[in-house]
C-alpha cells in the first residue's frame, strides 16, 4: 500500500521518463538529448528503400522518441502522438464504420461529448451517454453494435471515480472486439495505468499534465495489441493529425519532470480540498483523495493517489461565482488543467458550455460549480487566494 491506502508507486517511473526511447547510441553522433529533427523528407538509399524514415508525416525521430517513451510509462507496448487530444479522439473513433456505435460515460470532457455528438454521429456512428457508476446499466447497454466504451476516470468536472476493472470485465464478457478506452488525461501514468486493469486504449490530452507548461497542444494513445496498434498507425499516417516535432521537443523534456510535478500537484490539492471542505459557503467538495468522496475506495484500488484537478460547489449561484473569478488573483480565470500555474474556471459556462443544458443539469454542472486545477505555487498562498475569493464573492 502507498499513501493513504492508495496503490504503491511502481519503481523507476522516473528513470523510465528521463530514458525510455531516448538512447544517445540511436543517433550517430550520440547526442545524449534528442534532437530536433525538423525534415519533412529523408533521403532513400535507392526508390521504394528507405533507412526507417521516408516522410515526416509517416514518421519522425523526434516523435517517435516520445511515442516509444509514452508508451514504456503506461506499461504499453505501441504509442501514438496527435496534434490534440481531440485529434487522438478523432482518430480512435474512425476505428468505426458507419452502422457502429460509441457508449460513452456521461460526464465526459465537453470537447468530447461535442466531437462524438456533433462530428462522428453525422457519419453515421450511434453514440450512448450513459451513466458508468451503473454497471448494470453498462451492461444491459452494450448490444451487437457497439463496437467503443468511452471512458474518463475521474470524470470532468464532477471527479467521480469509475471501476475500470469492472468495466472492462463487463466489456469483454460481451466481445473482446469492443475498444475500451480511458481518457487518462486527469492522472497521468504517474497515477493510474489503466491498461494494467484491462482498458485498450489509454489516450491523453498531453496539452495537460504531460506537457505540463501550458505551452503544446497535443494528444496520445498508448496501446498494448499488435493489431490495434497497426490500425492507429495506418490512421495517424492517412489522417495526418500528427503533432510538430518541436512540441515533441518540449514534451519529451516535460516528461523528465513529470513525477516531481504530480507529488507536487497531489499534496497541495489534497491539502486545499481539506481546507474547503471546512469553509462556511462549501457545501460539496469533489475531490478523489478524500475519505468522504463516494469512490474513494475505487480509487485506492485503481490509482496511487488524485491530482490536482478537482471541483466544488458554493452554496451561492452565478452572481457568487462571478464575484469570486474578479477576485482570484493567484488563481487565473481560464480553460485548460494540468499547469504549472494555477487555474480556475465555470464548467457551466466554460468547459462543458458545449454539454446540452438538460444533461448538464443532469450532471450537476451548475452555476456554483467551480472546478479548480491546483499547480505548483505554494499552497498556503493559493489558499489564502481561495479565503479572499469567497469573502469577496459573499459580502
Ligand atoms: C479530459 C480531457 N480529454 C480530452 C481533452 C481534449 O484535449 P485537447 O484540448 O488537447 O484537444 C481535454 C481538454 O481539455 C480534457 O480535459
Amino acid at each position: 500500500m502507498g499513501d493513504q491506502g492508495f496503490l504503491k508507486q511502481k519503481p523507476g517511473f522516473s528513470t523510465l521518463a528521463i530514458h525510455a526511447g531516448q538512447s544517445p547510441d540511436k543517433w550517430r553522433h550520440a547526442s545524449v538529448v534528442t534532437p530536433i529533427v525538423t525534415s519533412t523528407t529523408f533521403k532513400q538509399p535507392a526508390p521504394a528503400e528507405h533507412t526507417g524514415y521516408e516522410y515526416g508525416r509517416s514518421g519522425n525521430p523526434t516523435r517517435n522518441t516520445l511515442e516509444e517513451c509514452l508508451a514504456a510509462l503506461d506499461g504499453g507496448k505501441h504509442g501514438f502522438t496527435f496534434a490534440s487530444g481531440l485529434g487522438a479522439t478523432t482518430t480512435i473513433f474512425s476505428l468505426l464504420k458507419q452502422g457502429d456505435e460509441i457508449i460513452c460515460c456521461d460526464d465526459v470532457y465537453g470537447g468530447t461529448n461535442r466531437l462524438f455528438r456533433r462530428v462522428a454521429a453525422p457519419f453515421g456512428i450511434e453514440i450512448n451517454f450513459i451513466d458508468f457508476s451503473d454497471l448494470d446499466l453498462l451492461d444491459r447497454s452494450i448490444n451487437g453494435k457497439t463496437k467503443l466504451v468511452w471512458m474518463e476516470t475521474p470524470t470532468n468536472p464532477m471527479l467521480k471515480v469509475l471501476d475500470i476493472k469492472a468495466v472492462a470485465k463487463i466489456v469483454k464478457s460481451h466481445s473482446d472486439d469492443i475498444i475500451l478506452v480511458v481518457d487518462n488525461t486527469f492522472l497521468t501514468p504517474y497515477l493510474q495505468r489503466p491498461l494494467d486493469f484491462g482498458a485498450d486504449i489509454v489516450m491523453y490530452s498531453v496539452t495537460k499534465y504531460m506537457n505540463g507548461h501550458a505551452d503544446v497542444i497535443m494528444g496520445a494513445a498508448v496501446v498494448n495489441n499488435d493489431d490495434l496498434a497497426s490500425k492507429l498507425r495506418f490512421l495517424q499516417n492517412s489522417m495526418g493529425i500528427v503533432p510538430s516535432p518541436m512540441d515533441c521537443y518540449l514534451v519529451i523534456r516535460s516528461l523528465k519532470t513529470l513525477a516531481l510535478r504530480m507529488e507536487h500537484h497531489k499534496k497541495s490539492s489534497l491539502k486545499i480540498a481539506e481546507w474547503l471542505l471546512k469553509h462556511p459557503k462549501v457545501v460539496e467538495v469533489m475531490h478523489p483523495g478524500l475519505p468522504s468522496h463516494p469512490q474513494h475506495e475505487i480509487a485506492r484500488r485503481q490509482s496511487t493517489g488524485h491530482s490536482g484537478v478537482f471541483s466544488f460547489r458554493h452554496s451561492g449561484g452565478l452572481q457568487e461565482s462571478r464575484k469570486f473569478f474578479s477576485a482570484i488573483k493567484v488563481f487565473i480565470l481560464a480553460e485548460s488543467l494540468g499547469g504549472y500555474e494555477s487555474l480556475a474556471e465555470l464548467p457551466s459556462l466554460m468547459t462543458h458550455a458545449s454539454v446540452p443544458a438538460e444533461q448538464r443539469e443532469q450532471l450537476g454542472i451548475s452555476d456554483s460549480l467551480i472546478r479548480l486545477s491546483v499547480g505548483l505555487e505554494e499552497t498556503d498562498d493559493l489558499i489564502q487566494d481561495l479565503e479572499q475569493a469567497l469573502d469577496a464573492a459573499f459580502k
